[in-house]
């Protein structure tokens, strides 16, 4: 089965007692059971749940994994894995510009329990290998990375830190299976935001966690039912229909993306375009070779000020000002205010995640809509002020 018909067949057999081509939603606590004990495979909604189950079913196979498990956030799967594979006294070696809500789990969670937080810069393969010990658990990384759409070097990564012992962690909500998979590139467990690309339609909250191999899945999966961070059947429903069309999706979020990038690296209010498709993207041949489409996410750097960055994300007519990405509707977000504020504003500008960095999720609109409405937004700032103008006004 090829990925679109995987999406809408794998697992989705039409219903046994009905004959529904759409599965019913299983909206159900408990499970009648024949005797104490003695039930068809499902006891307890949290424990198991056949919408659930379903959804699992697809996104395993998806990743090219075997198992799967589906939590009521991408932080709450993140938080799964960590309890599992992160003891106080063990390390977890993470670039630098992970995404601000794992950063704020790492950093103020479990590093007060006493786990070491190492940061690198995943791109230098050499300082990869030097900060990993025999100390290190996990080695965790996004890529594309969220915002600045740094692409790292999977398959080089794995390698290293399967040589030093320690697990990988993909966090692929930015790719998509669709685009990457990081099973065939050496990653041991892949996360997902389901709130983003997967759902597809900003209506709803999920996580999830696929693994490959029993043995390293199975105390994540068994954290699910004993931490308790469970989706709601109807969630998982709704990220059931939202896969159905997840190609359609991602190669029209894709095709814009493209266009979008080059309408902003043409435009003299823009300093800096990132976006892996671009050829002078510094991870442009990693993705190419480790992807297969560059996603469909843009982020750039406004020449100008805070407050104009301000004016831009406030004032688009398709970009929602809001938080998340990868629904259908575009939305834009201004990551130091947003996103990312809970990185302290050093920390951030150290990373290079200026205060004039924007980032964008073009929906599935039009492309030409929703170019011109970026370049409408570009032109009313018009011509960037001098430094002594900028004095001047104070700022
Ligand atoms: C790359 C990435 N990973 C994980 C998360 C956390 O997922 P959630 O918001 O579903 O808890 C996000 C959320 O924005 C994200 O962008």
């Amino acid at each position: 089965m090829d990925f679109a018909t995987k999406t809408i067949h794998f697992n989705q057999p039409a219903d046994p007692v009905t004959g529904a081509v759409v599965s019913p939603i299983y909206q159900t606590t408990t499970f009648q059971q024949e005797g104490p004990g003695v039930n068809k495979g499902f006891d307890y909604s949290r424990t198991n749940n056949p919408t659930r189950k379903r959804l699992e079913g697809v996104l395993a196979e998806l990743e090219g994994g075997s198992y799967c498990s589906v939590f009521g956030s991408g932080l709450a799967a993140e938080h799964a894995i960590l309890q599992a594979y992160l003891k106080p006294g063990q390390e977890i070696v993470v670039p630098q510009d992970v995404y601000g809500g794992t950063f704020r789990m790492l950093h103020k969670v479990f590093e007060p329990i006493g786990c070491v937080v190492k940061n690198v810069d995943f791109a230098d393969l050499s300082a990869v290998e030097r900060t990993i010990t025999e100390k290190t658990s996990l080695v965790w990384l996004e890529s594309p990375t969220n915002p600045r759409l740094l692409v790292y070097d999977i398959r080089a990564i794995a390698k290293i830190a399967h040589a030093k012992g320690a697990l990988v962690v993909v966090d692929n909500t930015f790719a998509t299976p669709y685009f990457q998979r990081p099973f065939d590139l050496g990653a041991d467990l892949v996360l997902h935001s389901v709130t983003k690309y997967l759902a597809g339609h900003s209506d709803l909250i999920q996580g999830a966690v696929i693994g490959k191999d029993a043995a390293v899945f199975e105390p994540v999966g068994f954290l699910l039912n004993a931490l308790g961070g469970v989706p709601s059947a109807f969630d998982c429903w709704l990220t059931l229909r939202g896969l159905k069309t997840l190609e359609l999706r991602m190669e029209r979020h894709a095709q814009t993306a493209v266009r979008v990038a080059e309408a902003l690296a043409a435009h003299p209010r823009v300093k800096q375009v990132y976006f892996p498709g671009l050829p002078d993207h510094p991870g442009h041949a990693i993705a190419r070779a480790q992807m297969t489409g560059f996603g469909g996410m843009v982020s750039f750097e406004l020449d100008g000020t805070l407050e104009e960055a301000e004016q831009f994300v406030k004032s688009r007519k398709y970009f929602a000002l809001g938080e998340s990405l990868g629904g259908v509707r575009a939305l834009v977000c201004l990551p130091c205010k947003m996103t990312h504020a809970s990185i302290p504003a050093e920390t951030r500008h150290a990373l290079g995640l200026s205060d004039t960095l924007i980032r964008l999720s073009p929906g599935i609109e039009s492309t030409r809509d929703l170019v011109q409405d970026l370049i409408e937004g570009l032109d009313a700032l018009g011509e960037k002020k001098a430094n002594d103008e900028l004095v001047a006004a104070g700022l």
